[in-house]
């Protein structure tokens, strides 16, 4: 029993007789016992008191959901929190999320129902297992010209797109490294699709970033524009990811601090798609290996961080006549396979 139930009931006992009071008090314990353990806001969190509710809130942690994808050490230093305690809030965060463990039928059900974004080639969809994926980072890389910016282009138009037909019915927000972002291509393709223009164009949000801790800024911010602006952002690219941090963090002896600013952006992203169900695509430059005697000398740059981090990795190269071919790289739950297909006035399309 809490501490004010006891002085109540004492209270009462003092004033009137024990039965009646018993009656009365029965009922709201019984009510309260399970409520106790009920987490419904940031304030029902064991460890977190008024104080501390604020100042998570003031760090962009308003949510039990944010705090469920937090790591004790972001919690430590947003919220004054001991570690410990930090650990304590993320536990119960996601118990309250019900984040545990999940029977596969459920898993495969809510496989089926993620949401994925068409490229407009079926030959590529089918390699992704039905389009671009949302809740996990997919990275395309390859050399200039192998179609990673027009593929960034294509999602950005697709994901405002009826469900029925590929897309997510949502917005884009274009974080753009390398001044690549052209509106009238997406002009392009959205009349190919019948789309209106001047809408299509309204809902790409576009922001040009010029440095690698800008860029990661920039990708800090997007969960505002969902939470404070409301807008149904479904997805994020990042075109290219690479090119600032390559350039920020030139020397071997910088290379350790590059690629732990370079885990902190990634994060970000992952957060963002898992917690807004969103489809992140991020463009990758490639580096030569000297060294590679078989198969294709090239490889993606950004190391184990960019690896391990995108869930599904494309690697794009010209192939004959014009076109693109699209090869898939390690992936989990794909099969391995390549495709090839075409970027014409019209967008991406199958040869
Ligand atoms: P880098 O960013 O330079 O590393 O290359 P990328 O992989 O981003 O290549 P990008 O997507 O910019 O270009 C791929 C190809 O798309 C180009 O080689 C062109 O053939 C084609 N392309 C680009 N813009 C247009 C366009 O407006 N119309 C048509 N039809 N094709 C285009
Ligand atoms: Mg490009």
């Amino acid at each position: 029993m809490n501490e004010g139930l006891k002085k109540a009931t004492i209270d009462g006992l003092n004033k009137r007789g024990k039965t009646e009071i018993l009656e009365q008090i029965q009922e709201p314990m019984e009510e309260k016992q399970p409520k106790k353990n009920k987490v419904e806001s940031i304030e029902d969190l064991p460890g977190v008191g008024p104080a501390t509710a604020e100042k998570l809130k003031e760090s962009g942690y308003d949510t039990l959901l944010s705090l469920s994808v937090a790591s004790p050490g972001e919690l430590v230093e947003a919220g004054g929190l001991t570690e410990a305690t930090a650990r304590k809030v993320i536990n119960a965060a996601r118990s309250s999320m019900g984040m545990g463990f999940e029977s596969a039928d459920e898993l495969l059900e809510k496989r089926k129902n993620l949401l994925k974004v068409t490229t407009n080639s079926k030959a590529f969809d089918s390699l992704l297992g039905g389009g671009f994926e949302a809740g996990s980072i997919t990275e395309c890389f390859g050399e200039f010209g192998s179609s990673k910016t027009q593929i960034a282009h294509q999602l950005a138009v697709n994901v405002q797109l009826p469900k029925e037909k590929g897309g997510g019915e949502g917005i884009c927000v274009y974080i753009d490294s390398e001044g690549a972002f052209r509106p009238e291509r997406i002009k392009q393709m959205a009349e190919f699709l019948g789309l209106d223009v001047t809408q299509t164009l309204k809902n790409i949000k576009v922001a040009r970033a010029f440095n690698s801790d800008h860029q990661m800024l920039l990708a800090e911010k997007v969960e505002d524009l969902i939470k404070e602006q409301g807008l149904n952002v479904k997805l994020v690219v990042v075109d290219s990811l690479m090119s600032h941090f390559r350039a920020d963090f030139s020397g071997r002896g910088q290379l350790a601090d590059r690629q732990q600013k370079l885990n902190k952006h990634m994060h970000t992203l992952q957060k963002l798609a898992t917690a807004y169900n969103l489809v992140v695509y991020v463009t990758n430059q490639v580096m030569s290996k000297p060294d590679t005697f078989f198969g294709d000398p090239t490889a993606a740059i950004g190391g184990h961080i960019v690896g391990h981090n995108s869930q599904t990795r494309i690697y794009l190269r010209k192939g004959k006549k014009g076109t693109r071919v699209a090869k898939l790289i390690d992936s989990p739950h794909l099969a391995d396979g390549e495709i090839v297909f075409n970027i014409e006035e019209t967008g991406v399309k199958d040869v």
